[in-house]
């Protein structure tokens, strides 16, 4: 592509916005406010996110246990410990995208990555691993966007830049484990041209600056990219900008998988899906996996001291974890024998929690750590253990991506064999 230096030189460096954002942060922090958007996650006065008020605030529904109990019936699979242990723990519609399943017609998935940084973080597995196990449970086709475009627009980074960490990101998503005759992934700089461009415009026409002013929270002070993405990101939602996947099908409904912060741009997806012929995409939401600091906020790439990535070698994972991993273990040991560790705020537990297969040991590990006979350096131990290993393995399977194999899972190519092997069989 040319022209991308130029246009990366004019989009990099602070925006005028970035202050403007800033200050209206400060103000909410000063007031003990939560803010979630897309791009900033802060806890409230007590500096942890309220989840409940997140439910009321966004209008989501909680994903009550009946929910999970039918997906273990209708895949006949146990539910993922994802969603045994409350991590994705709201939606949107689910049940409407399971009765069609039960009633045998298809649906996909979407889900994204806005490539920021050369890797992934553990965070980022959160969404994605879950996926794709959706993907084994219910045989379904599935796109996943590349927002490129995004991180040009909002980090100020270079597009060139931005569209290898889009590729590379990509390799550290297909080493997650998805099946490549169901599995799109696209970046925005590439894709968005033909019937997604086309679906774009239609949403954009739809959508008023005071609807991007209320949902994002952007000023006039914002590039006019920014007030223009929203829609980028919602088009996936219609099958409609996947002709080579779904024909000329309108009516295969969407279920997208991401963490609680992206609803935003969903929830003006949805207003305008009955608008332009569509159904409003479903949605099933998670918890943020925190930062090392603690559960003021989801762990961020943009902090590399918050986040441990699936590029770390043993040593930086032992070091994070052991240096900045923040303990609800007593101050002395005295006090951590007679009280126990607090697991409400303890980071090591509540990773464990995300990652740890085994339901019996780490019900254990909660009684002794909580009763104060298994000590910090203990679960920061086993903590450690799990995490080397979980990254050896990814990396381990990243290494078998090749950029053949890159080239593959992005190649825009006929897929009517997924979608009329979707859905139950009857
Ligand atoms: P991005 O790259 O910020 O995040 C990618 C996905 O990871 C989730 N996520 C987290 N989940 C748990 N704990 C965390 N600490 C954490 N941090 C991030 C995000 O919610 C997301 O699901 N604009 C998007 C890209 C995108 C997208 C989508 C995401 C485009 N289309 C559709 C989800 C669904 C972005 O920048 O995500
Ligand atoms: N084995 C799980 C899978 O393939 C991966 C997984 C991710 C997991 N996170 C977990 C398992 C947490 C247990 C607990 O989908």
């Amino acid at each position: 592509m040319s022209g991308g230096g130029e246009a990366a030189a004019i989009g990099a460096g602070q925006q005028p916005g970035d202050e403007a954002a800033a200050e209206q942060q400060q103000q909410q922090q000063a007031d003990g406010e939560q803010k979630i958007t897309p791009w900033d996650v802060t806890g409230g006065a007590d500096g942890k996110v309220d989840y409940n008020k997140i439910v009321s605030d966004f209008g989501v529904s909680l994903l009550q246990q009946e929910l999970v109990d039918r997906i273990e019936r209708l895949t006949g699979r146990p539910a993922h410990p994802f969603l045994k242990r409350g991590i994705f723990f709201a939606h949107r519609d689910l049940g409407e995208v399971l009765d069609a399943y039960e009633r045998g017609q298809p649906f996909y998935l979407y889900t994204g990555r806005g490539p920021s940084s050369e890797a992934l973080h553990l965070g980022h597995l959160v969404p994605i691993m879950f996926t794709a196990w959706l993907q084994r449970a219910f045989n379904a086709p599935l796109v996943i966007q590349l927002t490129d475009d995004e991180k040009t627009l909002w980090r100020g980074l270079d597009q060139d830049e931005a569209r290898r960490l889009a590729r590379e990101n990509a390799k550290d998503i297909i080493a997650c484990g998805f099946d490549i005759g169901r599995t799109f992934i696209f970046s925005d700089f590439e894709y968005v041209g033909g019937p997604f461009y086309r679906h774009i415009v239609a949403i954009q026409r739809c959508v008023t600056m005071n609807q991007v002013r209320g949902i994002f929270g952007l000023t006039p002070e914002d590039n006019i990219g920014k007030i223009a993405f929203p829609a980028v990101q919602a088009a996936p939602s219609f099958p409609g900008c996947f002709p080579h996947i779904f024909g000329d099908r309108k009516d295969v409904k969407c279920l997208i998988p991401c963490a609680i912060d992206q609803d935003p741009y969903f929830r003006m997806t949805r207003d305008v899906a009955p608008r332009i012929g569509y159904d409003k995409p479903a949605l099933i939401e998670s918890r943020f996996f925190p930062a090392l600091q603690g559960e003021s906020g989801k762990m961020s790439a943009s902090d590399a001291n918050s986040a441990i990535f699936v590029n770390d070698t043993p040593k930086q994972i032992k070091d994070k974890i052991n240096k900045h991993a923040f303990s609800g273990g007593g101050a002395t040991l005295e006090e951590h024998r007679a009280r126990g560790a607090n697991l409400d705020v303890d980071v090591p537990w509540k990773y464990l929690n995300f990652f740890m297969e085994d339901d019996d040991k780490l019900a254990h590990i909660g009684r002794e750590y909580g009763a104060g006979r298994m000590l910090t350096g203990e679960i920061k131990g086993e903590l450690i253990r799990l995490l080397t290993d979980i990254v050896a393995r990814h990396q381990a399977a990243r290494a078998q991506v090749t950029d053949e194999v890159v080239d593959a899972f992005m190649a825009v190519r006929p897929m009517h064999e997924a979608l009329a092997t979707a859905g139950r069989r009857r």
